[in-house]
């Protein structure tokens, strides 16, 4: 069996050309690093994900907590649980990100999307992950954390090493992933014990003061939860924001088509999820000896979900590499996840791409990238655009 280097330079240039090199082989592939296996095709990727007895998101566990890192709060948080431990903790949580909570949500989403465009195309010349695409999901988290404005200026930082931790190589990668998982900590301990001192109408005091079967989350249990959904928050749906906005600016016939159709929006945001996957990928471990689309897999082996490449398996979607909104099975891809672990914030992201695209769209007649290249971040796993010099052509 072939081994793949998913973190190579080269992959991280090429990765649809080896993606589809991967989903040709029968059964599941090798990678690097790891050692992993991995499912490159969308029936196996989905057949992992759905299946948490015998492969477990303990798996997140291990990768969030490389011997070079030690101790990280995001390691213990719902996303690396099984039933029935995920089970009790996602009830606890998932009451804030409901169909209620977020219409409550959604005057402050337009109200922020429609003055950060607002200012973008005042500028013109604008590098938009600083001025929308990032700070439109920080803006949001902050406020259904209850967090003070003023403290929001470390997030970029922070959110970044977050998603470096299972790619990070350099040294000065990890000591960033490092210091970032310590700042944080101490920065969200403090938030949980200032509002158990005194409770206020956000999610945290929410967080502190519910209880399943009587029993209410600890302070370590906040905390974790709050590691994984700060980062969380804010970095997927800057990626989503800014891949958007890439495809509209190659792309004139959809933003002419967006800016004349409102309903075009929902169904351009879905084909971007699709085409340019936010999280390339999502861990697994082995809990038993198993065989997954006729591969043996030991037990105790992590095992990856490609979803960037499911997301192109010509098996389910028709000319995978050509971006058609509204295709057939469309909403069908694994950006999101698939099974118990499905994403938390689905709807807050679909809500925050919506109108904050619409705010934008509804004011440009043409979005001019600055450079031919685009400069995308480093690492696999977070796929979007780490900086965004844009004309902003105004309607
Ligand atoms: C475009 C934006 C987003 C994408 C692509 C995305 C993607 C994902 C994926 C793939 C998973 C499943 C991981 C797995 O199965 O191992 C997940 C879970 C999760 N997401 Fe998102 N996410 C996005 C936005 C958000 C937002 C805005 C929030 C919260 C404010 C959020 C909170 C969560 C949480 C808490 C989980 C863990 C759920 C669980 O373990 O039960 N996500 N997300």
């Amino acid at each position: 069996m072939k081994t793949y280097d998913l973190f190579a330079p080269a992959t991280l240039a090429e990765r649809h050309a080896l993606f589809a090199k991967m989903r040709s082989e029968p059964g599941l592939c090798r990678v690097e690093p790891f050692g992993a296996f991995a499912a490159a095709r969308y029936e196996d990727a989905a057949a992992l994900l759905k299946d948490p007895q015998r492969f477990s998101s303990e798996a997140l566990a291990i990768t969030a907590e490389p011997p070079w890192l030690g101790a990280n709060p995001v390691a213990h948080s719902l996303i690396s649980k099984d039933p029935p431990n995920h089970t009790r903790l996602r009830a606890l949580v998932s009451r804030a990100f409901g169909p209620k909570g977020m219409a409550r949500l959604e005057a402050r989403v337009r109200q922020e999307s429609e003055a950060l465009a607002e200012a973008a195309v005042r500028q013109r010349e604008v590098e938009l992950v600083d001025a929308f695409t990032f700070v439109l999901p920080r803006n949001i988290i902050g406020f259904m954390l209850g967090l003070d404005p003023s403290t929001f200026s470390e997030f970029k930082r922070w959110s970044l090493y977050m998603g470096l931790i299972t790619s990070a190589t350099t040294p000065e990668q990890r000591e960033g992933v490092r210091s970032v998982v310590r700042e944080m900590s101490d920065y969200l301990t403090e938030v949980i014990e200032a509002r158990r001192r005194q409770p206020g109408d956000d999610m945290v005091s929410d967080l502190l003061r519910a209880e399943v079967e009587g029993k209410a989350l600890t302070n370590a249990e906040v905390l974790s939860f709050l590691s994984l959904l700060l980062p969380a928050g804010m970095e997927t749906t800057t990626q989503l924001l800014g891949n958007s906005v890439i495809h509209l600016a190659q792309r004139p016939e959809q933003l002419a088509q967006a800016r004349a159709d409102k309903a075009h929006l929902p169904r351009f945001i879905e084909e971007v999820l699709r085409y340019e996957s936010p999280t390339q990928l999502s861990f697994r471990l082995a809990t038993q000896d198993v065989e997954l689309a006729g591969t043996k897999v030991p037990a105790g082996s992590l095992v990856l979900g490609l979803v960037g490449s499911a997301n192109r398996d010509e098996r389910v979607f028709e000319r995978p590499d050509e971006f058609i909104p509204g295709r057939e099975k469309g909403t069908q891809h694994l950006s999101f996840g698939y099974g118990v672990h499905f994403c938390l914030g689905v709807q807050l992201a679909r809500m925050e791409a919506r109108l904050g695209l619409e705010a934008l769209v509804s004011r440009v007649s043409a979005i001019r990238l600055r450079s031919p290249e685009i400069h995308w971040n480093p690492g696999f796993t977070m796929h979007g655009p780490a900086v965004l010099p844009v004309d902003l052509i105004p309607a």
